[in-house]
C-alpha cells in the first residue's frame, strides 16, 4: 500500500472537540490513466475531492481492533480529477476515541489523541508517468464547522463557521495496524418519510417514522444563517405518548445543527443513531416534517432468506426480526445501536448468528469481525465479551466468548465453506485451553465471572442476589451454563480438527471426561427451562426423551410460559419440537401475552426488544436502564421458523444436502420460508387444508424431505404433497 510512506497528520498535537478539515490542493495537467485515493484516520471520515463525496462508504473505516488491525481504503478517484483539485477530508472522533461509555467504568487512552489523518493518492497519467501526494506538511488543517461528533453523542454543527486554514503538523504514530479494507462497506440502504408529525402532551413536537431504524436523518431546509435545528431522538413514547429516551443512559443522541444562509440538505457524517422518534427541539422559521426523512445504514449484505406467513401478527415479528439485523450488523454485530453500548457482545452475536446466515449473506461482514476476535484474544487464550474489545474490560464467560468456536461452525455449516473453521482453529484451541486454567473444578468450568442464563425469567420474587448485575440473570446455574458450553466448544473443535485433518485423539478423551464430570455433577439438578434446554441441546444427557418430556410438563405447568434468557431461548423451541413437542413449541411462538414473542408485536413493536416486557401491559416501561427496543437476541427464533417449522435444515454443510421437515401447526393457516443457499434456492411452504397440510417444496440439490413421519429421497426439483 502507498499510504505506508504517508504520515499522520493533525491540526495541533493536543486532541480537540472540532472535527478537523484536512486540505490539499494540486494539478493535473496531463491526462489521467488512473487514480487511487489510499485513506484512513483514528476516527470516521468523510473525503470531498472538487466538491464531490468520494465513495459510499459510511463511517469509513469501521470499527476494528485499532491497536492492531486499522482498516485503509482504497477509492477510484478518477472521475473526480480536474485540472485543478481541491481533496479535502474531515475527521470526526468516531469508535476510535469515543467508546467507552461511563458505565464501562474505564478511559478509552486513546480519547486522548488528536484527530489523525493519513492517506496517499497515486495518481497515473496517460504518458505512463506516476505522480504520488502523501500526507505530510504539505497538507492544511482547520477546524470544521463539526464542532463534536461522537458516536453515542451526535453531532453538533455550525455552518456559519469559517475554517481558518494553516500547515498540518506531523503525527510520530504507529502504522504497522494499517492493514486493506476487509468487510463489507456500511452505506446508506433505504430512506423512510415521516408517517406522522405531532405534539405530545407535554407539547413536544415529535416526528414519528413509523419502523425503529439504524442509521440518521437527513433535511433540506431554507433559513437564516445562526437559526439552529435540534433534533432528538427515541424508540418508543411513555405510556402518556410523551417523547422519552431516558433508555439511551449516557448516550445524548442529538444532531445539533446552526444554518448557514439561503437553502441547505445536511445528514450527520460522523454518527449514527437507533430511533422511530425525533423530537424537535428547535427549529428555523418555515420547518416542517416535509423537510425531513431518515436514511436507514447498515453493511452491504445481500438478502438470502424470507419467511411469509398467513398471520399478521407472525409477519410484524418476522419483519421486526429483520429490521434488528439491519440495525446491528452496522459494520459489527452490536447488541443495540442506540444507548450507550452498541458494542460487538460476543454472547448476542453468537446467540443470533444462525438467524442471521439465514437472513442474508454474512460471510465477509463476520470473516472481519471474527478476524478482530483472533486480533483480541489475550496469548493465555482469554477471548473478551466484548469485539472490538474494551480497554481493561471483562473476560468473557460461558456462551459469551464461546462465539470464538459457535460462530466459525455456524459459518461453516451455512456456507460449507471450510476456510471460517481452518482460519479459526488456532483460536478455538487457544479458548478451550484456557478454560481449564481459570476453572474451580477439574473438567468443568465452574467458579468464574460469566452472564449465565442472562435476563432469564426464573428467578424466584424473594431473590435478593448481591449485585445488580446478578439480579438481571435468572435462576441456572452458572456452572451448569458455562460447562455446557465449555463442553460444546471442545466438541466443535473436534469436529472441525477431524475435518481439518487434525490429530483430535487428545480432544475426545478431554470431551469424555466433560460430559462424564457434567452428568455426575448437575444430572440430578437439571431445575430451570434452561438448564434442561442446555443440557438436551448440548448432548449431556442419557435420557433425552425423558428429560424432553420433563421440560414439556414444566413449560405447561407454568402456564405454557418460556422463563428462558438470552442463553436458553434460542435452543428452547428447537428441544421441544426435536423430541415431539411441536405444539407446545408453537404455542409459545404464538403467545400474545408476556412473556411471548407475540407481545411486544401487540404493543406495537417494529423491532425486537431486549426485555420480553420492555413496555409493561399497562404502558409503563421495564427500568430506565438496560432497556433497548433493538436487540435482536431473542430473534433468534427465526432459526426455528425456518429450521423447524418450516423445517429447512443442512444434511451436509453449506446444505449440499438439505432435510426438509416442516413441523406445521393448525393455528397458522399458512407458512411459507425461501432460503437462497450457496446451492440455490430451497422454498418449504404448508397450507392448511380440510384434512390435513399441502406442502409445496422446491429444491436445488438432493434432499431428503420428510412429511408425516414418511421420508422421500429427492433429487432437484418442486414437489407437492
Ligand atoms: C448487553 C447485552 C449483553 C450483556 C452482557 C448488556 O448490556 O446489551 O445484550 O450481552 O450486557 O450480559
Amino acid at each position: 500500500m502507498k499510504i505506508s510512506s504517508a504520515s499522520w497528520i493533525a491540526l495541533s498535537e493536543r486532541s480537540s472537540a472540532a472535527a478537523p478539515v484536512f486540505r490539499r490542493r494540486f494539478a493535473c495537467q496531463k491526462a489521467v490513466k488512473a487514480a487511487t485515493l489510499e485513506v484512513t484516520c483514528d476516527g470516521v471520515y468523510e473525503a470531498v475531492l472538487n466538491g464531490e463525496r468520494v465513495g459510499r462508504f459510511i463511517l469509513a473505516p469501521g470499527w476494528t481492533e485499532y491497536r492492531k488491525r486499522l482498516q485503509v481504503q482504497s477509492y477510484d478517484v478518477k472521475n473526480l480529477l480536474k485540472e485543478d483539485n481541491n481533496l479535502e477530508i474531515t475527521v470526526g472522533s468516531g469508535w476510535y476515541r469515543r467508546t467507552n461509555a461511563p458505565w464501562t467504568g474505564t478511559r478509552n487512552p486513546d480519547e486522548f489523541l488528536p484527530a489523525m489523518l493519513i492517506a496517499a493518492l497515486h495518481i497515473v497519467y496517460a504518458d505512463g508517468a506516476e505522480e504520488t501526494i502523501l500526507t505530510d506538511e504539505s497538507w492544511e488543517a482547520a477546524e470544521s464547522e463539526v464542532t463534536q461528533s461522537g458516536i453515542f453523542y451526535g453531532e453538533d454543527v455550525d455552518m456559519t463557521r469559517i475554517p481558518v486554514f494553516r500547515p498540518a503538523v506531523i503525527c510520530d504514530y504507529p502504522k504497522d495496524a494499517l492493514i486493506p479494507q476487509e468487510g463489507p462497506e456500511v452505506r446508506e440502504q433505504e430512506t423512510v418519510f415521516p408517517r406522522s408529525s405531532f405534539r405530545t402532551p407535554r407539547g413536544e413536537w415529535v416526528i414519528d417514522f413509523g419502523q425503529n431504524l439504524t442509521g440518521y436523518m437527513a433535511f433540506e431546509i431554507t433559513a437564516h444563517a445562526g437559526e439552529r435545528l435540534c433534533l432528538s431522538t427515541a424508540e418508543v413514547l411513555d405510556r402518556n405518548g410523551n417523547f422519552y429516551n431516558a433508555n439511551y443512559r449516557s448516550a445524548r443522541s442529538q444532531l445539533k445543527y446552526v444554518c448557514r444562509e439561503g437553502q441547505q440538505f445536511y445528514k450527520p457524517r460522523f454518527t449514527f443513531f437507533g430511533f422511530r422518534f425525533l423530537r424537535v427541539d428547535e427549529f428555523p422559521q418555515g420547518f416542517s416534517a416535509k423537510n425531513i426523512r431518515a436514511i436507514v445504514l447498515h453493511s452491504e449484505m445481500t438478502r438470502t432468506g424470507w419467511l411469509h406467513s398467513s398471520d399478521h401478527m407472525l409477519n410484524r415479528l418476522f419483519s421486526n426480526i429483520l429490521w434488528s439485523q439491519k440495525g446491528n450488523y452496522l459494520d459489527i454485530p452490536t447488541d443495540c445501536p442506540q444507548r450507550d453500548e452498541r458494542y460487538g457482545w460476543t454472547g448476542d452475536g453468537q446467540i443470533f448468528c444462525r438467524t442471521a446466515t439465514y437472513q442474508y449473506d454474512v460471510r465477509s461482514f463476520f470473516r472481519k469481525w471474527l478476524n478482530d476476535m483472533r486480533a483480541a484474544q489475550h496469548d493465555n487464550g482469554w477471548v473478551p465479551e466484548v469485539i472490538p474489545s474494551l480497554t481493561a474490560y471483562k473476560p468473557g464467560g460461558g456462551a459469551w466468548s464461546d462465539a470464538v468456536t459457535i460462530i466459525p461452525w455456524q459459518l461453516f455449516e451455512t456456507y460449507g465453506d471450510l476456510s471460517f473453521l481452518s482460519d479459526m482453529y488456532p483460536a478455538m484451541e487457544k479458548w478451550i485451553a484456557y478454560i481449564p486454567t481459570v476453572s474451580t473444578e477439574k473438567d468443568l468450568w465452574t467458579g468464574c465471572w460469566t452472564y449465565g442464563d442472562w435476563l432469564a425469567l426464573d428467578a424466584p420474587e424473594d431473590y435478593r442476589p448481591a449485585t445488580i448485575e446478578l439480579s438481571k440473570r435468572g435462576y441456572s446455574s452458572d456452572g451448569l451454563v458455562c460447562s455446557a458450553f465449555y463442553a460444546n466448544s471442545v466438541d466443535i473443535v473436534i469436529r472441525a480438527g477431524e475435518l481439518l485433518g487434525k490429530d483430535v485423539s487428545g480432544y475426545r478423551e478431554m470431551y469424555k471426561r466433560i460430559v462424564r464430570a457434567y452428568k455426575a455433577r448437575f444430572s440430578d439438578r437439571l431445575n430451570t427451562q434452561t438448564e434442561k434446554v442446555l443440557t438436551l441441546h448440548f448432548g449431556l444427557t442419557d435420557t433425552p426423551q425423558a428429560l424432553a418430556d420433563a421440560l414439556a410438563d414444566q413449560i405447561v405447568s407454568c402456564g405454557t410460559k418460556l422463563q428462558t434468557g438470552l442463553v436458553g431461548t434460542p435452543y428452547l423451541l428447537h428441544e421441544l419440537s426435536r423430541y415431539g413437542h411441536a405444539e407446545i413449541a408453537w404455542s409459545l411462538l404464538l403467545r400474545r401475552e408476556y412473556p411471548g414473542w407475540l407481545y411486544s408485536v401487540s404493543k406495537g413493536a417494529t423491532t425486537v426488544w431486549e426485555h420480553w416486557d420492555g413496555i409493561k401491559p399497562d404502558g409503563s416501561f421495564w427500568d430506565d436502564d438496560m432497556n433497548s427496543y433493538n436487540h435482536y437476541a431473542y430473534g433468534s427464533v427465526a432459526d426455528w421458523v425456518f429450521g423447524a417449522a418450516c423445517g429447512i435444515r443442512p444434511l451436509k454443510p453449506g446444505f449440499a444436502q438439505a432435510l426438509i421437515a416442516p413441523q406445521p401447526d393448525r393455528r397458522v393457516a399458512s407458512l411459507s420460508a425461501v432460503l437462497d443457499t450457496v446451492h440455490g434456492r430451497i422454498r418449504s411452504a404448508w397450507s392448511r387444508t380440510d384434512d390435513g397440510f399441502r406442502y409445496e417444496i422446491e429444491t436445488p440439490t438432493d434432499a431428503k424431505i420428510v412429511i408425516d413421519g414418511r421420508t422421500y429421497a429427492v433429487g432437484k426439483g418442486k414437489y407437492l404433497f
